[in-house]
């Protein structure tokens, strides 16, 4: 793992936009999406930019189950406001939150995926380790599936929905495994909440109960981190 600190998320925005910038120049044509507040600063940065992707494919992570693309909170809407309004791509994917069929929706997921090897990924972190929304427990061979949300993520993101009791309780998500196969990944976490998380990641042991840290075992991830999240590291990066 390549550990890279910055000042704060806004520096963290600069450096993934560069990140961005050389996979493409390095013809990577799919391109691995995240949600969530972390990869905002690097969107921005991005749309703000040359950068065309308009012969790329995204496939993002993962969808709240039961919610419409047209939601405010559905992570379509989220894409569409932070990267694809001004930044299209050539084919955008986000699971179908509408299809009440677990089996045929995720099983369409992982072959689209299959059809279209991820190239450049990039993920958030959550408080609890968890990647996509993969929480702790799930196998490190799993692929897109249907997850039944944590309490402490309902609780994390029931700031974005009026209230708690409107946060969806299932998600579809890549799994670990699905992740795992892209080309290359870049992991962003800010802030003192995730300071644990991003300790055990890089430097607990490889376990189910910390899903991030199965990155240990990918030959090509970049860690960005801010001053807050790196304070719970042991060692010198
Ligand atoms: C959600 C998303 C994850 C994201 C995590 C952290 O659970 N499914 O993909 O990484 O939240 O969110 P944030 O970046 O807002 O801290």
């Amino acid at each position: 793992m390549e550990v890279q600190i910055v000042a704060d998320p806004l520096a963290g925005g600069q450096t993934g936009y560069e990140l961005f910038a050389t996979a493409l120049a390095n013809e990577s044509r799919v391109f691995g999406l995240a949600t969530g507040s972390t990869p905002i600063t690097t969107y921005d940065q991005i749309t703000a930019s040359n950068l065309d992707f308009s012969e790329c494919i995204s496939i993002n992570l993962d969808e709240y189950v039961g919610l419409a693309p047209t939601h405010p909170q559905s992570y379509h809407s989220f894409m569409q406001e932070h990267f694809f309004a001004q930044k299209p791509f050539n084919k955008s994917y986000v699971p179908n939150g509408l299809n009440m069929d677990e089996h045929d929706e995720t099983a369409r997921y992982e072959k689209l995926i299959a059809e279209n090897p991820i190239d450049f990924q990039i993920l958030g972190l959550g408080q609890n380790g968890h990647i996509g929304f993969n929480e702790p427990g799930t196998p490190f061979d799993s692929i897109t599936h249907r997850v039944t949300l944590t309490q402490s993520t309902i609780d994390a993101n029931s700031r974005f929905f009026k209230a708690k009791e409107d946060v969806p309780r299932y998600a579809y998500s890549m799994g670990i495994g699905t992740i795992m196969k892209a080309q290359q990944i870049l992991i962003e976490a800010y802030g003192e909440s995730k300071a644990q998380a991003v300790q055990q990641m890089i430097e607990g042991p490889i376990t189910e109960q910390v899903p991030a840290s199965v990155l240990q075992h990918h030959p090509n991830v970049i860690v960005l981190i801010d001053q807050a999240a790196a304070g719970k590291l042991k060692g010198k990066y």
